[in-house]
């Protein structure tokens, strides 16, 4: 039997648009059980959804990498315990495939290394941003070329982030539809720089640079305008710190002074709840792991 966890990631990170990627202090654990049947059950985040059908992205990740392998399926009873909240901007997708990919390669003793893992969870997921620091952990730079995926992994200190999920339907298909097809020279540049300098800001936890920096033009507003309370709450967020839509979205996410946290997801969970929209406020930092064994 084998016990894995993996972590929560919030993507973009402002103007690092499907390229930078962060991994979080919360976590979904996963253990993989020998048994006669493929079974899959989940406790927690989710439950409900995902065990009413038999298909899910982390028993198909789990097939997909027997399937490259060559090698026969490893039954298994599957047990996820979810903290990561689906549909939120935070990673569960990629979370699942990032468990059902490692688990595999876990139980079938290693086969592939991380830099295959993580091309495998690429192309499952479409864009590499949330799987690459699920599985490397930190903060994490990828692009995509044609037969593989460059990445740079970076550890980062050990900042305060406040994240409010608003209990909002906000697909990620939809969230990607309502993208312009292109953007302007004059955008572009402004979101090259300034996510080259998240970058630097949160290697260094220089909070007074990630507040100045974490500014897009390329996705943020588009989305925010079709989020109910959205932009109101982002301008909230402003106030504290360094803030962004997490991936995309619904959920908001504020890099700040620790003291600050709880009066912070207080105020912009009410934004949204003044509009009769529940949210979950999470409070967290950085990890610098990834997926792993325990
Ligand atoms: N970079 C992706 C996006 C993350 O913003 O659409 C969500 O999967």
């Amino acid at each position: 039997m084998i016990k894995i966890r993996v972590p929560a990631t919030s993507a973009n990170l402002g103007p690092g648009f499907d390229c930078l990627g962060l991994a979080l202090d919360v976590w979904n654990e996963i253990t993989f059980a020998p048994a006669e049947k493929l079974t899959h059950h989940v406790i927690g985040e989710g439950a409900e959804k995902l065990n009413r059908g038999t298909r899910n992205l982390l028993t198909k990740a789990y097939a997909h990498l027997h399937d490259v392998c060559g090698r026969p399926l490893k039954r298994a009873a599957i047990e996820a315990h979810n903290m990561i909240p689906m549909s939120s901007g935070l990673g569960s997708s990629a979370a699942a495939i990032a468990a059902g990919l490692f688990g595999a390669n876990e139980m079938l003793g290693q086969p592939m290394n991380m830099e295959g893992l993580l091309k495998l969870a690429a192309d499952m997921e479409g864009h590499p941003d949330n799987v690459a620091p699920a599985l490397l952990g930190g903060l994490v730079v990828s692009v995509t070329n044609q037969e593989e995926i460059i990445t740079r992994r970076y550890e980062i200190p050990a900042l305060t982030i406040v994240i409010v999920k608003p209990n909002i339907e906000w697909p990620t298909k939809t969230a990607r539809a309502v993208l312009p097809k292109s953007v302007s020279r004059a955008d572009a540049i402004y979101n090259i720089g300034r996510a080259a300098l998240v970058v630097d800001a949160l290697r260094c936890g220089d909070l007074g640079l990630l507040q100045k920096v974490m500014e897009d033009r390329i996705h943020q507003s588009y989305r925010l305008r079709h989020i109910s309370g959205g932009m109101a709450a982002y301008k909230c967020a402003k106030q504290f710190g360094a803030a962004a839509l997490s991936g995309a979205g619904p959920s908001i996410i504020v890099f700040l002074p620790p003291e600050d946290a709880g009066k912070a997801s207080a105020e912009i969970r009410s934004i949204f709840e003044e509009r009769g929209i529940e949210t979950k406020g999470i409070i967290t930092t950085p990890s610098e792991k990834g997926a792993h064994c325990i």
